[in-house]
């Protein structure tokens, strides 16, 4: 289940990146940025998009949960900590200027008015999440279990800022 759920992940994420790559490609820049917004996909899909790819997040790190819980060997949930850690270093680019309506988004203005801060809290989950890729390839359940918690914490702050409830 875990499995599934970590491939359903990385499907979506991949398929993130695609669009995007799609998108520069017809406007002829190698890289999307905000200065320049080379969206070629209909907003309500980017929203959507990123709204499912927080949920597959959310399931994968609710199983590591569970697996702290049970005291299971974090070895295999490197891959998962790894694909969240790559999440976090693509969010902000999940949020191009004009994707604060539509899709019931929870998004608040706040990630365009302080987007330092938004890339800030992003970066910050991209860390943890890295540091809890190695916690768990060491196999050491305190060290996964602590930094799990600070993980967790990462989610906390922005969404403390930057999410409506
Ligand atoms: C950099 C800021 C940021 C971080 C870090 C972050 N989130 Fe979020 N999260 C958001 C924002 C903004 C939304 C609202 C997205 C929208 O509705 O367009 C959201 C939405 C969600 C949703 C709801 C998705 C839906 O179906 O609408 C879940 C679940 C979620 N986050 C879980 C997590 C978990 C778990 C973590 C940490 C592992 C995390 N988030 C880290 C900003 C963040």
């Amino acid at each position: 289940m875990r499995k599934l759920l970590l491939g359903a992940v990385l499907v979506a994420v991949g398929s993130i990146s695609l669009g995007w790559v799609q998108g520069a490609g017809a406007q002829g820049k190698a890289a999307p940025d905000s200065e320049s917004p080379t969206v070629s996909m209909p907003v309500d899909e980017i929203i959507a998009a990123r709204q499912a790819a927080y949920d597959l997040m959310a399931a994968d790190f609710g199983a590591m949960k569970r697996a702290v819980e049970a005291h299971a060997d974090p070895k295999p949930l490197a891959d998962g900590a790894k694909a969240i850690a790559r999440w976090g270093h693509a969010v902000p680019a999940m949020f191009p200027p004009g994707t604060d309506k539509g899709h019931d988004t929870k998004a608040k203005p706040d990630i365009w008015s302080d987007r330092a801060g938004f890339e800030k809290a992003a970066a910050n989950l991209g860390m943890q999440a890295d540091k809890l890729a190695q916690a768990a390839d060491s196999g050491d359940k305190d060290a996964f279990a602590a930094q799990w918690k600070a993980t967790g914490d990462a989610c906390g702050a922005c969404h403390r800022v930057y999410r409506a409830r």
